[in-house]
């Protein structure tokens, strides 16, 4: 009958615990394997050197420029650090999918031509600011302002940016553009920015995460067990990019058919295979390939076709966070899906609000085996029975979503019951962050 039906469909993105300490060793396993010497020997997870040696102690002064490339919206702003507050303003700018998706002389030009009109706006053209980039993309860095780009990821696919040094198609652009003042002095991941914003407010901050259009990590590891970078003294933040973990086929076992439909549909199949089950831009997707099945299998929509539910991100990923709210009217529910011309009963809103819970289920607690990996080796690392720890965390999906978070928290303290974990939400972006490793950055340079 129906319900055996659901339950069928549903079974495979249902994680037992084992399911989720199986993930939670994996992730480890492949941490290791990535800050290892041996580049033969490939992981994963990339564990990238960030060359942030440090969280903020509170001595950083100054003004900055910042750039925020890679969520959401794409920001320039500009962050004022004094002795006793960071005073910022930002203008976000729109960049069409046609330049995301262009040349990287497009984009990169059009970076900065928003950074000129915002210096224009905010009457900083005359000023010689430091820059601090956050680029939310893998690199291989080679210093704090030396970042060569891997792969694109999410939505990003422009030309001719791959294996280059991104501060470099950053300074041409500024060239071309006779904008001969710019200078930038660092890039940053997001996550580390994140960790870098909270850690300000908070010194026991030392992991960055995010959930958002994309999903990834930071954290603080024990130089001497970092194998990619000489010496052996204090620590540095590492830079997972966990979203590609499964990308070698360790995760296979986890991976639904709805899941290799997603992959199979976007611009970079059989990448960022642990990001596809976790971040905003895929979880919707998710979703609707679980409820054309239903509509095949007649479990839902009395089996009537929807022709509208087989458009690519008709289902996105804010209908999740809608769709969840406790109490909310089954009206609203219905409200959603008639205005994607789905024409549901009652129990057709049980049944996709049912579908929802279980996707963003998994995606929390697939987010709490990395964490838990994340916060069980920091506590090996330092010898301590008991980690007390705070985790920077910004993203859409994590913010917005009414029971991620709660997900998250509670599994990973089943995962990780040694560690104490407490999750600090970023209010301002991680330009915050980008600015203050450009400030530590000016004062290693000297006056
Ligand atoms: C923003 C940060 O708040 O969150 C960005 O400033 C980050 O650096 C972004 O990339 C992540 O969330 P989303 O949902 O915009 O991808
Ligand atoms: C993608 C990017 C990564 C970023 C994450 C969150 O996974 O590769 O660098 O941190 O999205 O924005």
């Amino acid at each position: 009958d129906q319900r055996r039906e659901v339950d069928q469909l549903l079974s495979p993105l249902r994680l037992s615990r084992s399911d989720l300490q199986r993930v939670q060793a994996l992730m480890r396993q492949e941490m290791d394997l990535g800050l290892g010497k041996e580049t033969n020997a490939r992981s994963s997870v990339r564990m990238l050197p960030t060359y942030v040696r440090a969280t903020p102690d509170g001595t950083e002064r100054g003004e900055f420029l910042a750039l925020d490339l890679g969520g959401t919206n794409f920001r320039v702003l500009v962050v004022r650090v004094a002795e006793d507050s960071i005073r910022m303003a930002s203008e976000i700018y729109v960049i069409p999918t046609s330049i995301i998706q262009g040349t990287g002389v497009e984009l990169f030009n059009h970076i900065v031509e928003c950074i000129m009109d915002f210096q224009l706006k905010q009457d900083l053209m005359e000023q010689i600011l430091p820059l601090g980039f956050t680029f939310s993309f893998p690199c291989q860095q080679l210093g704090l302002d030396k970042a060569v780009l891997l792969s694109w990821t999410k939505g990003f696919n422009a030309s001719g940016c791959v294996g280059q040094d991104v501060v470099q198609l950053l300074r041409d652009a500024a060239l071309r553009k006779q904008h001969f003042t710019l200078k930038v002095v660092a890039v940053v991941n997001d996550t580390v920015g994140t960790m870098m914003s909270c850690g300000y407010d908070d010194p026991k901050c030392e992991i960055g995460l995010i959930v958002g259009t994309g999903t990834n990590a930071c954290y603080m590891e024990e130089m001497r067990n970092v194998g990619t970078v000489e010496g052996n003294e204090g620590r540095m933040c590492i830079n997972m990019e966990w979203g590609a973990f499964g990308d070698n086929g360790c995760l296979d076992h986890i991976f639904t058919n709805f899941d290799q439909m997603v992959d199979e549909k976007t611009i970079n199949p059989g990448k960022q295979r642990f990001e596809k089950l976790i971040s905003g831009m895929y979880l919707g997707e998710i979703v609707r390939y679980i409820l054309l099945a239903m509509v095949e299998k007649r479990v839902l929509f009395r089996g009537k076709p929807c022709p509208k539910l087989q458009t690519k991100d008709i289902f996105q990923t804010k209908f999740l966070s809608t769709i969840e709210i406790d109490g909310l009217a089954l009206k609203k529910v219905l409200a959603i899906l008639r205005d994607l011309d789905l024409h549901a009963s009652f129990e057709d809103s049980v049944l996709v609000r049912e579908v929802c819970q279980t996707v963003s289920l998994r995606a929390a607690q697939l987010c709490a085996a990395g964490m838990a990996a994340v916060v069980e080796k920091m506590r090996e690392n330092r010898g301590l029975d008991q980690l007390i720890v705070t985790v920077g965390v910004d993203g859409t999906l994590y913010k917005m979503h009414p029971h991620f978070s709660q997900n998250l928290q509670q599994t990973l303290q089943v995962l990780a019951p040694k560690c104490s974990v407490t999750f600090l939400q970023s209010e301002d972006g991680s330009g915050k962050g980008a600015a203050l490793v450009a400030a530590v950055a000016c004062r290693k340079a000297g006056p």
